[in-house]
């Protein structure tokens, strides 16, 4: 029998088109049992929630987002600043509707920690977008390492090096303040770098050092809105109050050391985020920058004439890539558009089968540990176990 869930995407900014995007192209195998209908997209911004609910095919727009939480849909996704996570969510929770929250959960550990008690009271599926979880090659990379192909791992890398505010006339958005967005690109970009490093190699037992600078000190206000990472600016200027850069040493819970790398300003390297695992037979690693694809060197495979590092190109044998490549074949290439549908065919699936969604509020949680113990580490200049 056929159910429709109906949707609506709470937030029309960067995030917000991404899931809408998710939602439009969210068939996949075996998914027509379950259908959605596109409903709404709210934003108190109505023109801008109008114009991403008309790209995407979604019915309605809708200002006042309370509307969207008091209403019969069945599924919420929220893609809000993360100043408005700690208000909107719970009340979004409480009324049982399926929820797809985007990163980080909240500002700080407090914010998450509470959010995670909410979600775990809800018997709705609840879950969290650590969208780079769904790269076919991340995940054929973490699938690599938990089969033991390259043996114990005792070394990690992980980087998420971006140019979004290298530009020091970009405007001073939420993103800049620490009142707003909690810390800079620690929390916004190193979420997901901290989250893949969990996801291939484990949760983090303690940060060992961490150090975290502003360098760009001053921005220009916005004139208007900034959505995402642009907007026009005025004249006058005001302090970006939380980091550009971050480096963290940890050491994770299976006793591997690991390095996390975080840029923002990262001038000519847009968006890469990375992952590099040492072990006792081989090393493997992946680059965003080359989604389709993740290497691995196996000790002793081949003799020393011909040995070296294999570039396995993904395809339908890696996780995801069945149901969101455009052709069935390995080699087509997937980006970050296919992470979002994946994300929310994951999503959709999970609340078909009535489980319990992999990238949740716990996910989450345990995230922000690692900031918040990497804040810590970064003031008091000692090693904070987590
Ligand atoms: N998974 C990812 O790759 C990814 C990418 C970008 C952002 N995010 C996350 O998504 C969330 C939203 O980020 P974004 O980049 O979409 O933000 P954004 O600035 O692009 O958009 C924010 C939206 O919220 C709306 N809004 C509602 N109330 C507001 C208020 N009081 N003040 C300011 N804006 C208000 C704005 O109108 C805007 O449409 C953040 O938590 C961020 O961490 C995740």
């Amino acid at each position: 029998m056929t159910r429709t869930l109906k949707v609506a995407v709470i937030g029309a900014g960067m995030a917000g088109q991404a899931h809408a995007f998710g939602y439009r192209n969210v068939s996949m195998a075996g998914s027509g049992e379950l259908q959605v209908e596109l409903w709404a997209i709210a934003d108190p911004n109505v023109d801008l929630a109008r114009t991403v609910a008309t790209r995407y095919g979604f019915a309605e727009a809708i200002g006042n987002m309370d509307d969207v939480i008091s209403s019969d849909c069945d599924i919420i996704s929220v893609a809000l600043p993360n100043f408005l996570h700690a208000d909107i969510l719970p009340r979004v929770l409480a009324s049982g509707k399926h929820v797809f929250a985007e990163k980080p959960i909240g500002r700080t550990l407090a914010e998450a920690t509470h959010l995670r008690g909410l979600a775990d009271a809800s018997n709705a599926v609840t879950g969290v977008g650590f969208s780079f979880r769904r790269l076919p090659g991340l995940a054929g990379l973490a699938q690599a390492v938990h089969s033991g192909l390259i043996g114990e791992l005792h070394t990690a890398r992980a980087w998420y090096n971006a140019d979004y505010a290298a530009n020091p006339a970009s405007a001073l958005s939420w993103r800049y303040s620490g009142e707003q967005a909690g810390a800079g690109a620690l929390l916004d970009i190193g979420a997901h770098a901290i989250d893949a490093l969990h996801f291939v190699a484990g949760p983090t037992a303690r940060v060992t050092n961490a150090t975290v600078r502003t360098v760009i000190a001053e921005r220009p206000l916005p004139a208007a809105g900034a959505i995402g990472h642009g907007g026009s600016t005025s004249a006058e200027t005001g302090p970006v109050t939380n980091d550009d850069v971050a480096l963290l040493t940890l050491q994770l819970e299976s006793g591997a050391i690991a390095h996390v790398e975080l840029s923002r300003i990262a001038h000519g390297i847009p968006n890469s985020l990375g992952v590099e695992v040492h072990g006792t037979r081989g090393s493997a690693s992946f680059d965003s920058m080359s989604a389709g694809e993740f290497h691995v060197f196996q000790d002793g495979v081949v003799d020393a004439t011909f040995n070296g590092a294999r570039r396995i190109i993904t395809g339908p044998a890696h996780p995801y890539f069945t149901d969101v490549a455009a052709m069935p074949g390995a080699g087509v290439g997937t980006g970050y558009a296919e992470a979002f549908t994946a994300e929310i065919q994951e999503f959709i699936r999970t609340i078909h089968a009535g489980s319990t969604m992999d990238t949740n509020f716990e996910t989450a949680e345990v995230m922000m540990r690692v900031v918040d113990a990497a804040l810590r580490s970064a003031t008091t200049e000692a090693p904070v176990s987590l």
